[in-house]
């Protein structure tokens, strides 16, 4: 899926990896760019068009799909995480609310958008996931469960969406130097790195890209007796 001349929505694009995606792909021709925000006032990237979207509201949702019937590539990349694990007080609601975002606003947004990707001759989808796909410690366990779900959400659609010939391809990757990872003290990668290696990923047909070298090896450990996960931290 190339994206000179593709028409691209980038979901919680405002900041962080999202405004990376906007301009990444305004960078590599794409034809339009829309940038969807819960404030969409907050979207200062010229040449993109700024669009209102809360992956959580199913009308706004609805909206963006009767609005941008030309869009071609889909960036799911809207996300929130919470820290704390599985054990801690208000873990049912914090789970609830990740959840809310990273795996039915993601559902939602595909549902919404698979006909539209079809209409245009299939296009791609990109699910902005994580390396807490695979690897669940306290300090984002219940964020890590978010990220496993729609992992597996990410490998129904790409079955589902195989016959319209869209693309379906995973991004992973450890911390990125954003808003979301502020305060936690470990090795960052920046954002236009990692949308460079999704871009390029998404660009040469591939369905999942591990964006760094530690996710890389979390993936490879998963098969093995000394599987990351089973690691104490
Ligand atoms: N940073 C990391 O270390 C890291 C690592 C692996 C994966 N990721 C994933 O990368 C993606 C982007 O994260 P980031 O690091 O760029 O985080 P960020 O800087 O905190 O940005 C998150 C973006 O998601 C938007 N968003 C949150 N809830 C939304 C909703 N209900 N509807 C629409 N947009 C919403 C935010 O909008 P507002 O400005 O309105 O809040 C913001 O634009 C997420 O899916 C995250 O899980 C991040």
């Amino acid at each position: 899926m190339q994206l000179s001349n593709a028409t691209v929505l980038v979901t919680g694009a405002n900041r962080g990896i999202g405004l990376a995606f906007a301009r990444a792909a305004l960078a590599r021709g794409a034809r339009r760019v829309y940038a969807a925000a819960r404030d969409p006032s907050r979207i200062q990237l010229p040449g993109v068009l700024p669009i209102q979207l809360d992956v959580t509201d199913p009308d706004q949702v609805s909206r963006a799909v009767h609005d941008c019937r030309d869009v071609s590539v889909l960036v799911n990349n809207a996300g929130v995480a919470e820290t704390g694990g599985f054990l801690q007080d208000p873990t049912l609601q914090a789970t609830r609310r990740q959840l809310e975002v990273n795996f039915f606003g993601m559902l939602r947004m595909a549902q919404g958008f698979a006909p539209v990707l079809a209409a245009n001759g299939g296009g791609a989808m990109l699910n902005v996931l994580s390396i807490a796909s695979w690897l669940n410690r306290p300090l984002l366990g219940t964020y890590g469960a978010t990220k496993s779900a729609a992992w597996a959400l990410t490998n129904g659609l790409r079955h589902e969406l195989r016959v319209q010939g869209t693309q379906v391809t995973a991004l992973h990757m450890g911390f990125v130097d954003t808003d979301l990872a502020r305060g936690i003290e470990m090795p960052k990668s920046t954002p236009d790195a990692i949308v460079a290696a999704a871009l390029d990923g998404l660009e040469a047909g591939q369905e999942e890209v591990l964006a760094d070298e530690l996710t890389r090896q979390v993936k490879q450990s998963l098969s093995s007796a000394a599987a990351a996960y089973l690691a104490a931290a």
